[in-house]
Protein backbone atom coordinates (compact mmCIF):
# COMPACT_ATOMS: atom_id res chain seq x y z
CA UNK A 1 0.00 0.00 0.00
CA UNK A 2 1.60 3.32 -0.96
CA UNK A 3 1.91 5.69 2.00
CA UNK A 4 -0.92 8.79 1.15
CA UNK A 5 -1.06 10.39 4.56
CA UNK A 6 1.53 12.08 7.05
CA UNK A 7 0.37 12.51 10.65
CA UNK A 8 1.06 16.30 10.26
CA UNK A 9 -0.64 16.60 7.80
CA UNK A 10 -3.80 18.43 7.61
CA UNK A 11 -5.94 16.23 6.33
CA UNK A 12 -8.90 18.54 5.85
CA UNK A 13 -6.46 21.11 4.49
CA UNK A 14 -8.45 21.93 0.93
CA UNK A 15 -5.79 22.82 -1.22
CA UNK A 16 -4.25 20.73 -3.78
CA UNK A 17 -1.44 18.93 -3.53
CA UNK A 18 0.74 19.73 -6.31
CA UNK A 19 2.89 16.70 -7.47
CA UNK A 20 2.45 12.83 -5.97
CA UNK A 21 -0.35 10.83 -5.58
CA UNK A 22 -3.12 12.62 -5.01
CA UNK A 23 -2.08 15.08 -7.63
CA UNK A 24 -2.45 11.74 -10.16
CA UNK A 25 -5.57 10.53 -8.41
CA UNK A 26 -7.20 13.82 -8.93
CA UNK A 27 -6.60 14.36 -12.36
CA UNK A 28 -8.46 10.83 -13.03
CA UNK A 29 -11.45 11.30 -10.86
CA UNK A 30 -12.03 14.76 -12.47
CA UNK A 31 -15.03 14.83 -14.70
CA UNK A 32 -14.57 14.94 -18.14
CA UNK A 33 -18.25 16.65 -19.08
CA UNK A 34 -21.09 18.68 -17.56
CA UNK A 35 -23.36 15.35 -17.14
CA UNK A 36 -20.56 14.69 -14.99
CA UNK A 37 -19.90 17.64 -13.40
CA UNK A 38 -22.01 16.81 -9.43
CA UNK A 39 -24.13 19.70 -8.06
CA UNK A 40 -23.75 23.62 -8.84
CA UNK A 41 -26.73 23.07 -11.03
CA UNK A 42 -27.54 27.26 -11.20
CA UNK A 43 -24.06 27.30 -12.89
CA UNK A 44 -24.40 24.08 -15.15
CA UNK A 45 -27.80 25.31 -16.03
CA UNK A 46 -26.40 28.63 -17.38
CA UNK A 47 -22.98 26.72 -19.20
CA UNK A 48 -25.33 24.90 -20.85
CA UNK A 49 -27.17 27.91 -22.84
CA UNK A 50 -23.92 30.12 -23.28
CA UNK A 51 -22.11 26.88 -24.46
CA UNK A 52 -25.19 26.10 -26.81
CA UNK A 53 -25.44 29.70 -28.05
CA UNK A 54 -21.75 29.79 -28.16
CA UNK A 55 -21.68 26.31 -30.89
CA UNK A 56 -24.44 27.61 -32.52
CA UNK A 57 -23.35 31.25 -33.55
CA UNK A 58 -19.42 29.50 -33.91
CA UNK A 59 -18.02 32.25 -31.72
CA UNK A 60 -15.99 31.51 -29.00
CA UNK A 61 -17.78 31.65 -25.32
CA UNK A 62 -17.79 35.02 -23.47
CA UNK A 63 -14.59 35.46 -20.90
CA UNK A 64 -15.73 33.78 -17.72
CA UNK A 65 -14.37 34.18 -14.08
CA UNK A 66 -14.36 31.19 -11.96
CA UNK A 67 -13.98 32.03 -8.06
CA UNK A 68 -14.73 30.37 -4.76
CA UNK A 69 -13.14 28.42 -2.33
CA UNK A 70 -9.88 25.35 -2.88
CA UNK A 71 -11.24 22.22 -4.45
CA UNK A 72 -14.65 23.01 -5.13
CA UNK A 73 -14.17 22.55 -8.96
CA UNK A 74 -13.24 25.61 -10.53
CA UNK A 75 -9.92 23.35 -12.08
CA UNK A 76 -12.25 20.95 -13.26
CA UNK A 77 -15.00 23.03 -14.42
CA UNK A 78 -13.16 25.01 -16.96
CA UNK A 79 -11.31 21.77 -18.62
CA UNK A 80 -15.31 20.62 -19.02
CA UNK A 81 -16.27 24.32 -20.82
CA UNK A 82 -13.71 23.36 -23.04
CA UNK A 83 -14.28 19.42 -23.59
CA UNK A 84 -18.00 20.54 -23.98
CA UNK A 85 -16.97 23.01 -26.68
CA UNK A 86 -14.88 20.79 -28.47
CA UNK A 87 -11.81 23.05 -28.05
CA UNK A 88 -8.57 23.20 -26.64
CA UNK A 89 -7.23 24.44 -23.19
CA UNK A 90 -4.43 25.78 -22.28
CA UNK A 91 -3.43 26.08 -18.51
CA UNK A 92 -1.68 28.29 -17.11
CA UNK A 93 -1.59 29.97 -13.27
CA UNK A 94 -0.93 33.82 -12.16
CA UNK A 95 2.62 33.36 -10.68
CA UNK A 96 3.68 31.00 -13.71
CA UNK A 97 3.61 34.32 -15.96
CA UNK A 98 6.25 36.75 -15.07
CA UNK A 99 6.33 39.49 -17.87
CA UNK A 100 4.60 40.32 -20.23
CA UNK A 101 6.58 38.97 -23.05
CA UNK A 102 5.87 35.33 -21.40
CA UNK A 103 1.94 35.96 -21.57
CA UNK A 104 1.98 37.72 -25.03
CA UNK A 105 3.40 34.20 -26.26
CA UNK A 106 0.89 32.36 -25.47
CA UNK A 107 -1.74 34.27 -26.59
CA UNK A 108 -0.26 34.43 -29.99
CA UNK A 109 -0.24 30.61 -29.87
CA UNK A 110 -3.63 30.03 -29.18
CA UNK A 111 -5.62 28.87 -32.24
CA UNK A 112 -9.23 29.99 -32.81
CA UNK A 113 -11.96 29.25 -30.48
CA UNK A 114 -9.35 27.71 -27.86
CA UNK A 115 -9.55 28.14 -23.69
CA UNK A 116 -6.47 29.74 -22.08
CA UNK A 117 -6.81 29.08 -18.62
CA UNK A 118 -5.20 30.92 -16.07
CA UNK A 119 -5.24 29.78 -12.85
CA UNK A 120 -4.94 31.71 -9.46
CA UNK A 121 -5.73 34.97 -11.83
CA UNK A 122 -5.18 37.33 -8.69
CA UNK A 123 -1.72 36.72 -8.99
CA UNK A 124 -0.85 38.25 -12.40
CA UNK A 125 1.80 41.02 -12.08
CA UNK A 126 0.52 44.74 -13.01
CA UNK A 127 2.41 44.77 -16.25
CA UNK A 128 1.11 41.15 -17.07
CA UNK A 129 -2.54 42.13 -16.43
CA UNK A 130 -2.40 45.30 -18.98
CA UNK A 131 -1.71 42.83 -21.60
CA UNK A 132 -4.82 41.01 -21.08
CA UNK A 133 -6.95 44.24 -21.62
CA UNK A 134 -6.51 44.38 -25.12
CA UNK A 135 -6.33 40.89 -25.59
CA UNK A 136 -10.03 39.91 -23.83
CA UNK A 137 -11.41 43.04 -25.35
CA UNK A 138 -10.54 43.13 -29.05
CA UNK A 139 -8.13 40.34 -29.76
CA UNK A 140 -5.40 42.26 -30.19
CA UNK A 141 -1.78 42.70 -28.70
CA UNK A 142 -0.17 45.87 -28.38
CA UNK A 143 3.69 45.43 -27.43
CA UNK A 144 6.30 47.86 -27.28
CA UNK A 145 9.29 47.43 -29.43
CA UNK A 146 12.99 48.78 -28.54
CA UNK A 147 13.64 51.14 -25.78
CA UNK A 148 13.66 54.83 -25.17
CA UNK A 149 12.81 57.49 -27.45
CA UNK A 150 13.43 54.87 -30.17
CA UNK A 151 10.56 52.68 -28.63
CA UNK A 152 7.38 52.09 -31.12
CA UNK A 153 4.08 50.48 -30.14
CA UNK A 154 2.34 47.89 -32.74
CA UNK A 155 -0.93 45.98 -32.40
CA UNK A 156 -0.88 42.50 -33.31
CA UNK A 157 -4.29 40.53 -34.20
CA UNK A 158 -5.08 37.54 -32.07
CA UNK A 159 -7.34 34.36 -32.86
CA UNK A 160 -10.61 35.22 -30.87
CA UNK A 161 -10.33 32.91 -27.95
CA UNK A 162 -12.10 32.46 -24.84
CA UNK A 163 -10.44 33.18 -21.27
CA UNK A 164 -11.03 31.14 -18.28
CA UNK A 165 -9.78 32.71 -15.03
CA UNK A 166 -9.96 31.39 -11.78
CA UNK A 167 -9.49 32.41 -8.09
CA UNK A 168 -10.14 31.69 -4.37
CA UNK A 169 -9.81 35.61 -3.52
CA UNK A 170 -12.19 38.09 -5.72
CA UNK A 171 -11.62 40.44 -3.65
CA UNK A 172 -7.79 40.54 -4.72
CA UNK A 173 -8.66 41.22 -8.35
CA UNK A 174 -8.25 44.48 -10.15
CA UNK A 175 -11.65 46.45 -11.00
CA UNK A 176 -10.30 46.52 -14.58
CA UNK A 177 -9.83 42.77 -15.02
CA UNK A 178 -12.80 41.58 -13.16
CA UNK A 179 -15.03 43.90 -15.47
CA UNK A 180 -13.57 42.44 -18.92
CA UNK A 181 -15.19 39.15 -17.92
CA UNK A 182 -18.40 38.78 -19.64
CA UNK A 183 -19.48 35.62 -17.40
CA UNK A 184 -18.77 35.32 -13.59
CA UNK A 185 -19.74 32.15 -11.52
CA UNK A 186 -19.35 32.09 -7.77
CA UNK A 187 -19.02 28.29 -6.70
CA UNK A 188 -20.92 27.19 -3.47
CA UNK A 189 -19.98 24.88 -1.22
CA UNK A 190 -21.49 21.25 -1.82
CA UNK A 191 -24.65 19.74 0.14
CA UNK A 192 -24.04 16.34 1.57
CA UNK A 193 -26.35 14.63 -1.08
CA UNK A 194 -24.45 16.32 -3.78
CA UNK A 195 -20.88 15.07 -1.91
CA UNK A 196 -22.42 11.85 -1.74
CA UNK A 197 -23.24 11.49 -5.45
CA UNK A 198 -19.04 11.99 -6.05
CA UNK A 199 -18.02 9.52 -3.32
CA UNK A 200 -20.00 6.89 -4.91
CA UNK A 201 -18.81 7.81 -8.75
CA UNK A 202 -15.49 8.36 -7.62
CA UNK A 203 -15.57 4.71 -6.08
CA UNK A 204 -17.21 3.36 -8.93
CA UNK A 205 -13.55 4.99 -11.23
CA UNK A 206 -11.71 3.26 -8.59
CA UNK A 207 -13.43 0.04 -8.12
CA UNK A 208 -14.04 0.54 -4.19
CA UNK A 209 -16.78 -1.10 -2.97
CA UNK A 210 -19.19 1.21 -0.84
CA UNK A 211 -22.75 0.96 0.28
CA UNK A 212 -24.90 4.38 0.42
CA UNK A 213 -24.59 4.84 4.53
CA UNK A 214 -21.04 4.74 3.92
CA UNK A 215 -20.48 7.12 1.22
CA UNK A 216 -23.17 9.42 2.78
CA UNK A 217 -20.78 9.62 5.87
CA UNK A 218 -17.82 10.18 4.36
CA UNK A 219 -19.88 13.04 2.74
CA UNK A 220 -21.33 14.89 6.09
CA UNK A 221 -17.55 15.04 6.89
CA UNK A 222 -16.07 16.30 3.63
CA UNK A 223 -16.56 20.03 4.61
CA UNK A 224 -18.64 20.96 1.24
CA UNK A 225 -15.72 20.11 -0.84
CA UNK A 226 -15.15 17.28 -3.79
CA UNK A 227 -11.64 17.50 -3.21
CA UNK A 228 -11.80 16.15 0.01
CA UNK A 229 -14.56 13.56 -0.40
CA UNK A 230 -12.13 12.28 -2.59
CA UNK A 231 -9.35 12.54 -0.09
CA UNK A 232 -11.59 10.57 2.41
CA UNK A 233 -13.03 8.44 0.32
CA UNK A 234 -9.25 6.92 -0.14
CA UNK A 235 -8.19 6.98 3.40
CA UNK A 236 -11.44 4.64 4.37
CA UNK A 237 -10.30 2.77 1.51
CA UNK A 238 -7.01 2.16 2.91
CA UNK A 239 -8.15 1.88 6.62
CA UNK A 240 -11.07 -0.34 5.44
CA UNK A 241 -8.21 -2.49 3.77
CA UNK A 242 -5.76 -2.76 6.85
CA UNK A 243 -8.22 -2.90 9.55
CA UNK A 244 -11.84 -4.72 8.01
CA UNK A 245 -10.96 -7.08 5.33
CA UNK A 246 -12.18 -4.26 2.73
CA UNK A 247 -15.44 -3.94 3.69
CA UNK A 248 -16.45 -0.57 3.85
CA UNK A 249 -20.11 0.26 5.58
CA UNK A 250 -21.40 2.91 7.83
CA UNK A 251 -19.66 1.65 11.16
CA UNK A 252 -15.98 1.55 9.12
CA UNK A 253 -16.01 4.73 7.23
CA UNK A 254 -17.13 6.98 10.48
CA UNK A 255 -14.62 4.49 12.20
CA UNK A 256 -11.66 5.42 10.41
CA UNK A 257 -12.73 9.07 9.43
CA UNK A 258 -12.80 9.18 13.54
CA UNK A 259 -9.23 7.39 13.30
CA UNK A 260 -7.91 9.64 11.29
CA UNK A 261 -9.14 12.54 13.35
CA UNK A 262 -11.76 14.00 11.63
CA UNK A 263 -14.77 14.27 13.26
CA UNK A 264 -18.87 13.94 12.55
CA UNK A 265 -18.86 17.47 11.23
CA UNK A 266 -15.60 17.30 9.40
CA UNK A 267 -13.91 19.20 11.88
CA UNK A 268 -10.34 17.93 12.78
CA UNK A 269 -8.45 18.90 15.93
CA UNK A 270 -6.79 22.35 14.86
CA UNK A 271 -10.63 23.75 14.87
CA UNK A 272 -11.45 21.75 17.91
CA UNK A 273 -8.60 23.81 19.15
CA UNK A 274 -9.80 27.24 18.00
CA UNK A 275 -13.37 26.16 19.61
CA UNK A 276 -12.43 24.58 22.81
CA UNK A 277 -10.07 28.01 23.08
CA UNK A 278 -12.70 30.52 22.40
CA UNK A 279 -15.27 28.49 24.98
CA UNK A 280 -13.15 26.97 27.56
CA UNK A 281 -9.67 29.02 27.67
CA UNK A 282 -11.70 32.78 27.46
CA UNK A 283 -14.93 31.70 28.99
CA UNK A 284 -17.16 32.72 25.91
CA UNK A 285 -15.16 36.43 25.82
CA UNK A 286 -15.12 38.16 22.60
CA UNK A 287 -11.61 37.68 21.00
CA UNK A 288 -9.49 39.28 19.24
CA UNK A 289 -7.69 37.53 15.90
CA UNK A 290 -4.15 38.26 17.16
CA UNK A 291 -5.10 36.97 20.75
CA UNK A 292 -6.64 33.97 19.23
CA UNK A 293 -4.13 33.13 16.80
CA UNK A 294 -1.12 33.18 19.76
CA UNK A 295 -3.21 31.16 22.04
CA UNK A 296 -3.85 28.75 19.27
CA UNK A 297 -0.37 28.71 17.84
CA UNK A 298 -1.37 29.20 14.65
CA UNK A 299 -0.79 32.63 12.23
CA UNK A 300 -3.82 34.75 11.99
CA UNK A 301 -3.78 35.01 8.21
CA UNK A 302 -4.06 31.20 8.10
CA UNK A 303 -7.05 31.36 10.91
CA UNK A 304 -8.72 33.62 9.22
CA UNK A 305 -8.23 32.45 5.72
CA UNK A 306 -8.11 28.89 6.20
CA UNK A 307 -9.69 27.61 9.62
CA UNK A 308 -12.60 30.02 10.17
CA UNK A 309 -14.69 29.86 6.73
CA UNK A 310 -15.82 26.54 7.31
CA UNK A 311 -16.66 27.19 11.10
CA UNK A 312 -18.47 30.47 9.94
CA UNK A 313 -20.33 28.46 7.39
CA UNK A 314 -21.18 25.80 9.92
CA UNK A 315 -22.64 28.77 12.05
CA UNK A 316 -20.10 27.24 15.11
CA UNK A 317 -18.23 30.50 15.12
CA UNK A 318 -19.65 34.38 14.58
CA UNK A 319 -17.07 37.30 14.09
CA UNK A 320 -18.98 40.18 16.43
CA UNK A 321 -17.05 44.38 16.28
CA UNK A 322 -15.58 42.92 19.68
CA UNK A 323 -13.97 39.98 18.53
CA UNK A 324 -14.67 35.84 17.44
CA UNK A 325 -16.88 34.09 19.77
CA UNK A 326 -18.34 30.67 19.66
CA UNK A 327 -22.24 29.93 19.15
CA UNK A 328 -24.38 28.09 21.04
CA UNK A 329 -23.80 25.30 18.48
CA UNK A 330 -20.11 24.86 19.32
CA UNK A 331 -20.81 25.00 22.78
CA UNK A 332 -23.71 21.65 22.00
CA UNK A 333 -20.98 20.37 19.41
CA UNK A 334 -18.26 19.84 21.80
CA UNK A 335 -20.80 18.96 24.44
CA UNK A 336 -20.10 21.44 26.99
CA UNK A 337 -22.93 23.55 28.76
CA UNK A 338 -24.32 26.26 26.70
CA UNK A 339 -23.80 29.65 28.58
CA UNK A 340 -27.02 31.42 29.96
CA UNK A 341 -26.29 34.17 27.54
CA UNK A 342 -26.17 32.11 24.25
CA UNK A 343 -29.42 29.55 25.38
CA UNK A 344 -31.44 30.62 23.60
CA UNK A 345 -29.69 30.20 20.02
CA UNK A 346 -29.47 26.29 21.04
CA UNK A 347 -32.56 24.41 20.19
CA UNK A 348 -31.22 25.54 16.30
CA UNK A 349 -30.59 22.13 14.55
CA UNK A 350 -27.05 20.71 14.11
CA UNK A 351 -26.85 21.03 9.70
CA UNK A 352 -24.17 20.67 7.28
CA UNK A 353 -23.89 23.13 4.55
N1 LIG B 1 -18.69 19.11 -9.48
C1 LIG B 1 -17.84 18.09 -9.31
N2 LIG B 1 -18.25 16.82 -9.52
C2 LIG B 1 -17.41 15.80 -9.31
N3 LIG B 1 -16.13 15.92 -8.88
C3 LIG B 1 -15.67 17.16 -8.67
C4 LIG B 1 -16.49 18.30 -8.87
N4 LIG B 1 -15.78 19.39 -8.57
C5 LIG B 1 -14.57 18.97 -8.20
N5 LIG B 1 -14.49 17.63 -8.25
C6 LIG B 1 -13.35 16.81 -7.84
O1 LIG B 1 -12.58 17.55 -6.90
C7 LIG B 1 -11.24 17.68 -7.32
C8 LIG B 1 -10.78 19.10 -7.06
O2 LIG B 1 -11.40 20.00 -7.97
P1 LIG B 1 -10.60 21.19 -8.67
O3 LIG B 1 -9.17 20.87 -8.79
O4 LIG B 1 -11.33 21.52 -9.92
O5 LIG B 1 -10.82 22.34 -7.59
P2 LIG B 1 -10.37 23.88 -7.68
O6 LIG B 1 -11.59 24.68 -7.38
O7 LIG B 1 -9.69 24.12 -8.98
O8 LIG B 1 -9.34 23.99 -6.48
P3 LIG B 1 -8.11 25.03 -6.30
O9 LIG B 1 -8.71 26.32 -5.82
O10 LIG B 1 -7.26 24.39 -5.24
O11 LIG B 1 -7.42 25.13 -7.62
C9 LIG B 1 -11.21 17.29 -8.79
O12 LIG B 1 -10.10 16.51 -9.08
C10 LIG B 1 -12.46 16.48 -9.01
O13 LIG B 1 -12.17 15.10 -8.95
MG1 LIG C 1 -7.73 24.60 -9.41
Amino acid sequence: MTPTWEADERIVDAAATETGPEAELEVTLRPQLLRDYKGQTRVKENLEVLIQAALQREEPLDHMLLSGPPGLGKTTLATVVANELGVTIRQTAGPAIERSGDLAAVLSNLEAGDVLFIDEIHRLSRAVEEVLYSAMEDFTLDIIIGKGPAARSITLDLKPFTLIGATTRTALLSGPLRDRFGIHFRLDYYCPEELQEIVQRSAAILEVVIDDQAAAEIARRSRGTPRLANRLLKRVRDYAQVRHGGVINEDVAAEALSFFEVDSLGLDWMDVKILSTLTQTFAGRPVGLTTLANATGEEADTLEDVYEPYLLQLGLLARTPKGRVATARAYQHLNIPVPAQLASDAQLPLDIP
